[in-house]
C-alpha cells in the first residue's frame, strides 16, 4: 500500500469501470482483519450480513439485526482509513416500510460510519433504493442468488441457467441501475450473464460466483483464509489456511501451560 492512496470513494467506483481497472472486494466485520485489508490495499470493504454465518454461526443470514450490523459496521470504520466501507441491510431492516428503510441505511452511515449500504433484490426493492438515494445514501444493488432470500430460493443454488430466470436477472439488474444504485453485486449466475449485463449497465458490477467479466470481485474473507470448515462452495478460492495456524499456536498454548514451560522467567515479573 502506498502511504499516499487516498480514500475510495463512490465516483472513484465509476472511473474504475471507466478506465476497466477491477475493483478488488473483501468482506470484514472487525478491527484487525479490517485494518490488515486495508493497509494490503483493498478497494472497498464490505460489512456483509454474512457475519451471521461467519462470525456468529448462524445457519443463515437471516437471524442478523441491525443491532449486530451497526457493531460489526463501527468497528470496521474505525480501522479503514482507505477503502470505501459498504454495510449490510440485514433481514427486516428494509423490507416493511420505506422509512423504517430509510432510518435503517440512515443509521448504517450515521452511526456506523459506512460510505454506502448495501440490500438485494431487483424490480421489488426499487422503491427502496430510490428512497434512501434520495436520502443522498448511496445503495449497492446486490442481485441474483440473494442470500436472505434462501426460502423461495430452496437452497443456495446458481440463480439464471434457465432463459426465464436470465431474463429476470437482466431486468432487476436493470431496474436496480436505473433506482440509483452506484454499483450492484452478482451472486451466483453463470459468467456469460453476469458479463452480458456488466456490459449493459454504467454502473460497475461486482460478482460472486459470476466469473471474470464483472467489473471487480468479492468473496467472503472467513472463506479465502480457510477460518469456513462446513461449506466451501466452488466459486471460493483458498489463498491461505489460517485454521491450521491457529490450530498450532492454540495446542502449543495448551501444551506449556500443562506441562509447565509458559509462563517462562520472561514472561514473569
Ligand atoms: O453478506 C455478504 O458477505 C455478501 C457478499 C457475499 C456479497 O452479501
Amino acid at each position: 500500500m502506498s502511504e499516499s492512496r487516498k480514500r475510495m470513494t463512490i465516483p472513484d467506483l465509476q472511473a474504475m469501470k471507466a478506465r476497466g481497472e477491477k475493483i478488488a472486494v473483501l468482506t470484514a466485520y472487525d478491527f484487525p482483519f479490517a485494518r490488515i485489508m486495508d493497509q494490503a490495499g483493498i478497494d472497498m470493504v464490505l460489512v456483509g450480513d454474512s457475519a451471521g454465518s461467519v462470525v456468529a454461526g448462524y445457519e443463515t443470514t437471516l437471524p442478523v439485526t441491525m443491532e449486530e450490523m451497526l457493531y460489526h459496521t463501527r468497528a470496521v470504520t474505525r480501522a479503514v482509513q482507505q477503502a470505501l466501507v459498504v454495510a449490510d441491510m440485514p433481514f427486516l431492516s428494509y423490507q416493511v416500510d420505506l422509512s423504517e428503510a430509510r432510518r435503517n441505511a440512515g443509521l448504517l452511515i450515521k452511526e456506523g460510519g459506512a460510505q454506502a449500504v448495501k440490500l438485494e433484490g431487483g424490480v421489488h426493492v426499487v422503491e427502496t433504493i430510490r428512497a434512501i438515494v434520495a436520502m443522498d445514501v448511496p445503495v449497492v444493488g446486490h442481485v441474483g442468488l440473494t442470500p436472505q432470500s434462501i426460502h423461495r430460493m430452496g437452497g443456495y443454488r446458481v440463480q439464471g441457467r434457465e432463459e426465464a430466470q436470465a431474463a429476470q436477472l437482466r431486468e432487476d439488474a436493470r431496474a436496480v441501475a436505473e433506482a440509483g444504485a452506484c454499483a450492484i453485486v452478482l451472486e451466483g449466475i453463470p459468467a456469460a450473464l453476469a458479463a452480458e449485463i456488466t456490459a449493459e449497465l454504467a454502473i460497475p458490477t461486482i460478482g460472486i460466483g459470476a466469473g471474470v467479466g464483472c467489473d471487480g470481485q468479492v468473496l467472503v474473507i472467513h472463506d479465502i483464509l480457510g477460518l469456513c470448515e462446513k461449506y466451501s462452495p466452488k466459486f471460493v478460492k483458498r489463498y491461505a489456511d489460517i485454521s491450521a495456524t491457529i490450530r498450532s499456536g492454540v495446542d502449543d498454548y495448551i501444551r506449556e501451560v500443562k506441562d509447565g514451560t509458559f509462563p517462562g522467567s520472561e514472561h514473569s515479573f
